[in-house]
C-alpha cells in the first residue's frame, strides 16, 4: 500500500471493500488548503522544538507551498487509492520533496487532531460568508420596509384576520431572527476558536510542540484545554449547523408568506421576473419556485443537523471512525446555505408590493374590533365591559352585512350608551396603526426608531 500512513503492522494491505469504505477523499478534498495550513504550522512548532533545522524547514515550507498551488489550480488530486486528504498530501509532499524531510512532519501529530482542527478553520471561513449573505438579506428587507413606510396589511393570528400593521413591521419582524442568526454566528465564533492540534491522537504529544504558537499560525485563539475534549467534540460542529438550519427555517417562514402573497387570492406580492420561473406546459404560469426551493431546503438542512446529533449520541471517548460523518452534512448545509442566500436576497429586493390591494383588505374581518374595545378603556369602561361592548358591535355589523366603520351613530348607541360617535377616530385603519405606540408597536414612528435599532444591532454583529 505505497504512500499509505499506516501498514507496518499489517500482513497485507486492505481489502478493496475496506478501502472503498474508508475513503474519504470526494468530500475531505476541500480541506486540502488548511491542511497545508496546519502543515505550515506544525513545521513552525517542529523547528521551534528542534526537530528541524532552518534548512530542513525551509524545504518542508518551499514544499507545501508548491502543494498549495497545484491545489489551487487543481493539477493536485488525490489518487483512487489515497484513504483521505491527510494521506494524500503527505504523499504528494514526499512526492516533492523527499522521504529524508518529508517524512518528518508527521511527527506528534495524528490525523485526530488535524480533522478537528481543519473543520473549525473551514466552518469559520464559511461562517464570514454566510454572514455576509444574511447581511443582504436583511438588507433587502430594510430596504422593503423603508421604501413602504406606510402601507398596511392585515395583521394575522392564526392565519386569520387580526389586526392592522405596517407592512414595514411586518418585513421588520422577518428581519430581526436573521439579526440574531448574525449574533449567534459571533458567539458561535468565540467557541469555535480552540485549536485541537497538539492534542494527537488523543493524550497529548511528547515532543514538547507549542500547542499555542499552532493555534496563532492557523489564526485561532488558544489551543484546547484538553486533548481527548479537542479530538473527540464536535459540539462546535453541530451548533454551526444547528444556526444554518435555523437560518433555513427563518427563510421557510417568509417562504410561506411570499408563497401566499403570490396568488391570486391574496394579490399582495409579484415576483420580479428575473427571480421566478415558469411551466413546461402552462404558458401562462410564474412560479415562486426560490421560496419554494428555500422552504424546501430548510427540510434538508435539519435533515443534516439531525443525523449529525444522531451520530454523537451515545458516542465514547475519545476519536472514533463515526466522527468522519460529521463532515458530508455539515459541508452540504453550508454549500446549501450558501447557494440559497443569494438568490433570496434578490428575490426579496424585487418584491413588488401591491399596497392599494393590501390596505382594502386590513380593515377586512373586523380587525378594528379591538380598537374598539381599547378606546372605550380610554373612556373608563372596563376592559370586561368594553370587549363585549365591541363583540356585540361586531355581530350586529356582521348581521347587517356591513363592516365597524359603516355603523352610523344609532346602530352605535344602541349597542351601548358608550359607543358615541367619538370613537370613529379609531375606526381607520391609520387611526389603529397609529395608536400602537406602545414599545415594539406598529405606530409609524415606533417602526422607524425599530428599523433603526435593527441596522444598529445588524453593523454590531
Ligand atoms: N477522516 C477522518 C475524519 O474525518 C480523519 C482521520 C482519522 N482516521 C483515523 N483512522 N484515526 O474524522
Amino acid at each position: 500500500n505505497e504512500g499509505a500512513l499506516w501498514g507496518a503492522r499489517f500482513a497485507g494491505g486492505p481489502s478493496p471493500e475496506l478501502a472503498e469504505l474508508s475513503r474519504s477523499t470526494h468530500f475531505d478534498w476541500v480541506l486540502a488548503p488548511y491542511d497545508i495550513a496546519g502543515s505550515h504550522a506544525h513545521a513552525k512548532a517542529l523547528e521551534a522544538a528542534g526537530y528541524l533545522d532552518a534548512e530542513q524547514a525551509r524545504v518542508m515550507h518551499a514544499g507545501l507551498d508548491a502543494l498549495a498551488a497545484r491545489i489551487a489550480d487543481g493539477t493536485l488530486r488525490p489518487d483512487p487509492g489515497d484513504e483521505d486528504v491527510h494521506g494524500a498530501l503527505e504523499k504528494a509532499l514526499i512526492a516533492e520533496i523527499g522521504p529524508e524531510i518529508g517524512g518528518r512532519l508527521r511527527a506528534g501529530r495524528s490525523r485526530n487532531d488535524q480533522i478537528a482542527t481543519l473543520v473549525r478553520m473551514y466552518l469559520i471561513d464559511h461562517a464570514r460568508v454566510i454572514a455576509r449573505e444574511v447581511l443582504r438579506v436583511i438588507d433587502a428587507l430594510v430596504a422593503q420596509a423603508e421604501a413602504h413606510p406606510d402601507a398596511v396589511l392585515p395583521g394575522r393570528t392564526h392565519l386569520q384576520h387580526a389586526q392592522p400593521v405596517l407592512l414595514a413591521h411586518h418585513l421588520q419582524a422577518h428581519a430581526w431572527p436573521l439579526v440574531r442568526e448574525l449574533e449567534r454566528l459571533v458567539d458561535w465564533r468565540r467557541r469555535a476558536g480552540f485549536s485541537p492540534y497538539g492534542g494527537g491522537a488523543l493524550a497529548g504529544s511528547t515532543l514538547g510542540l507549542d500547542p499555542a504558537l499552532v493555534a496563532s499560525e492557523l489564526g485561532l485563539d488558544r489551543p484546547s484545554e484538553n486533548s481527548l475534549d479537542g479530538t473527540a467534540a464536535r459540539d462546535v460542529v453541530a451548533e454551526f449547523a444547528f444556526i444554518v438550519a435555523m437560518t433555513g427555517i427563518d427563510l421557510s417562514r417568509l417562504s410561506e408568506e411570499i408563497i401566499l402573497w403570490n396568488t391570486r387570492e391574496f394579490g399582495f406580492v409579484t415576483l420580479d421576473d428575473a427571480y421566478s420561473t415558469g411551466s413546461s406546459i402552462m404558458p401562462q404560469k410564474k412560479n415562486p419556485d426560490i421560496a419554494e426551493l428555500a422552504r424546501g431546503k430548510s427540510g434538508r438542512l435539519i435533515g443534516n443537523l439531525t443525523g449529525l446529533l444522531a451520530t454523537l449520541k451515545a458516542l465514547p471517548l475519545a476519536y472514533n471512525r463515526d466522527l468522519q460523518e460529521d463532515k458530508e452534512p455539515v459541508f452540504d448545509s453550508v454549500q446549501t446555505l450558501e447557494v440559497l442566500l443569494p438568490a433570496f436576497a434578490g428575490m426579496v429586493a424585487t418584491l413588488r408590493f401591491d399596497t392599494v390591494r393590501m390596505a382594502e383588505l386590513a380593515p377586512q374581518g373586523f380587525s378594528l374590533a379591538t380598537d374598539v374595545a381599547e378606546w372605550l378603556v380610554t373612556q373608563r369602561v372596563p376592559f370586561r365591559d368594553a370587549h363585549e361592548i365591541s363583540g356585540a358591535l361586531v355581530r350586529a355589523c356582521e348581521q347587517r352585512g356591513i363592516g365597524l366603520e359603516d355603523a352610523d351613530d344609532e346602530l352605535l348607541r344602541s349597542v351601548s350608551e358608550h359607543l358615541t360617535p367619538g370613537v370613529r377616530e379609531v375606526l381607520t385603519i391609520e387611526g389603529s396603526v397609529a395608536s400602537r405606540t406602545g414599545a415594539g408597536g406598529t405606530a409609524p414612528a415606533r417602526v422607524a426608531e425599530q428599523r433603526a435599532e435593527l441596522v444598529a444591532r445588524t453593523q454590531a454583529a
